[in-house]
């Protein structure tokens, strides 16, 4: 299959539970925070990251690649997904207080981390912004990575920011390829946490380094 047959495109309530089932075998166990703490096995479902997932997916603006065989008669696979929020200035005292409510403590160390490289650099101010578009989570099935589908999803995903009128686009991106993803298209590197300072029990595999914080602007 060439990368001209997929299409990326917006993602209806109807496939929620679907792109759910994708992270759970992708995403939950393969992100490189998630594997350094070993959250999930393959397949296995996580209720604060679903939740989560489910929660920006209801903002509208996440996409999903799909494969396109040309006819209209398949129920077109996943292949890749970006799951893309709105984060506001002064949401962040809600949502840490909202985290310190939760047991996961494999979750709370994750989430602790993104906090931590977020509060190195306030993006807000420094774009004279009252909000971000955030592209939370970016997930190649297994079986189509390493052919560019995340320059795809991504190039994709910057239009879609840009036509709704974002100024600033954030990610936290968390491993090497997530990074030159990122770097390919444009976003400069904020602020960033190595995981030589993490304890050897939680530290992201090599060829993983660092965690990092980037944007761009997108007018
Ligand atoms: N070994 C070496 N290089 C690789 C590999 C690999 N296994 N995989 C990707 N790359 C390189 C590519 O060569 C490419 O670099 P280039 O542009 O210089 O040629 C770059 O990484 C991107 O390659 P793509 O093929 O576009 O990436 P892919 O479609 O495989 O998806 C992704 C990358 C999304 C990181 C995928 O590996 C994945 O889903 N991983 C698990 C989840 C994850 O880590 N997501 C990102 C977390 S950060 C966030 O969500 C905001």
């Amino acid at each position: 299959m060439t990368t001209s047959q997929f299409t990326a495109v917006a993602i209806p309530k109807t496939r929620f539970n679907e792109i759910i089932e994708h992270l759970r075998f992708n995403f939950f166990a393969d992100e490189p925070l998630n594997s350094g703490v070993g959250l999930c096995k393959k397949g296995e479902s996580h209720l604060e990251l679903e939740n989560h997932c489910l929660s920006t997916l209801k903002q509208g603006y996440s996409r999903m690649l799909v494969t396109d065989d040309g006819t209209k008669e398949i129920k077109f696979q996943i292949a890749g997904l970006t799951l893309n929020g709105i984060t506001k200035k002064g949401e962040r005292e809600e949502v840490v207080r909202r985290l310190a409510t939760i047991d996961d403590e494999k979750f709370k160390i994750i989430f602790g981390l993104l906090y931590q490289v977020n509060d190195k650099v306030d993006l807000f101010k420094k774009y004279c912004t009252d909000e971000l578009f955030d592209c939370r989570i970016l997930s190649v099935d297994e079986e189509f990575r390493g052919r560019g589908l995340a320059n795809i999803l991504m190039a994709d995903t910057i239009d879609i920011a840009k036509r709704a009128g974002f100024q600033v686009m954030k990610a936290d991106a968390t491993g090497v390829f997530s990074q030159k993803v990122f770097e390919k298209h444009g976003f400069k590197t904020e602020a960033e946490i190595m995981y030589s300072e993490l304890p050897d029990d939680i530290r992201p595999a090599l060829p993983h380094r660092s965690l990092k914080l980037m944007a761009m602007l997108l007018n």
